[in-house]
């Protein structure tokens, strides 16, 4: 990088830890997390899987602080999806048993921390007592306005998109709208959290470079961050970096760069 482009850029540095002026960085309202790669962290360490994901919630805790640190709004994480049913029953209960043990232990941080907690997904579709949980942790958060953790439990951007058109066959059914008059605007209104921005930045750790079915319609122009750091080990280092690369895109939805 020659000079220039390194005054140009001043969060860049060429000492190891990179010297950030965050003055620079362009924040998003809400950024996206796939939290992906927690089976992988647990091989490496010749540990079962169901430590990754312990290690994987773990540092759901560690995302939110460092997202509090840039004053990001709104933080949705992908926890756990509609394909996910598909693994051995005894992973998929411990996810669900995680869940409930997270938001028990946590929520007095998640409190001191103004942090309101919200879920989207096909919630109906829970065992029982994991709809309690997310009631009672959406319920008891409601005041809080620091931050938005949205938590994807059993999300689909299919099942959500179908379950939207659902909704709206219904209001066609019942003669409350025609048909030709469905517009996107009305169409977003019917998904899981229409009052929540899309978001503006996804990122997916682990190295894979997809979106597994991931906030489908919202994510249409969201910008993309893939990083081969697993999630467990998914820091500040890794977040700040996505936040650099972020600030150097120019979102032109389609139009023309401003500076042209
Ligand atoms: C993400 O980690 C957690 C969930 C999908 C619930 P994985 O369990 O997918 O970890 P890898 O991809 O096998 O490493
Ligand atoms: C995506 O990870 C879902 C979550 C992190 C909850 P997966 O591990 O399920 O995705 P694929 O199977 O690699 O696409
Ligand atoms: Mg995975």
């Amino acid at each position: 990088m020659s000079s220039n482009e390194e005054s140009r850029f001043s969060f860049f540095s060429k000492k190891k830890t990179p010297v950030i002026d965050e003055s620079n960085l362009k924040i998003p309202t809400h950024i996206a997390v796939i939290m992906d790669g927690n089976g992988r962290w647990a091989k490496k360490r010749m540990l079962p899987r169901s430590a990754g994901h312990r290690a994987g919630a773990d540092n759901l805790k560690t995302l939110c602080k460092n997202c509090g640190h840039y004053g990001i709004k709104y933080v949705t994480v992908y926890a756990f999806s509609t394909e996910n049913w598909s693994r051995p029953e005894s992973e998929v209960h411990t996810l669900m048993e995680l869940f409930v043990e997270y938001f028990d232990r946590y929520d007095p941080e998640l409190e001191q921390e103004g942090i309101r907690v919200r879920f989207t997904g096909d919630i109906a579709g829970l065992p029982e007592n994991i709809q309690a949980v997310c009631k009672r942790a959406e319920e008891g958060s409601k005041h809080r306005n620091r931050m938005t953790l949205i938590v994807a439990f059993n999300y689909g951007g299919r099942r959500e998109i179908v379950q939207s058109c659902q909704k709206l066959a219904m209001q066609v059914k019942e003669g409350k709208i025609d048909a030709s008059e469905i517009t996107e605007e009305m169409f977003a209104q019917n998904l899981y959290l229409p009052d929540v921005p899309d978001p503006d930045l996804i990122i997916r750790p682990s190295g894979e470079e997809r979106t597994s079915n991931f906030l489908v319609w919202e994510g249409a122009y969201s910008e993309l961050w893939f990083s081969d750091v697993l999630w467990p080990d998914f820091g500040m280092k890794e977040l700040t970096e996505a936040l650099v690369a972020y600030t150097k895109r120019d979102r032109r939805f389609g139009g023309l760069s401003k500076e042209k």
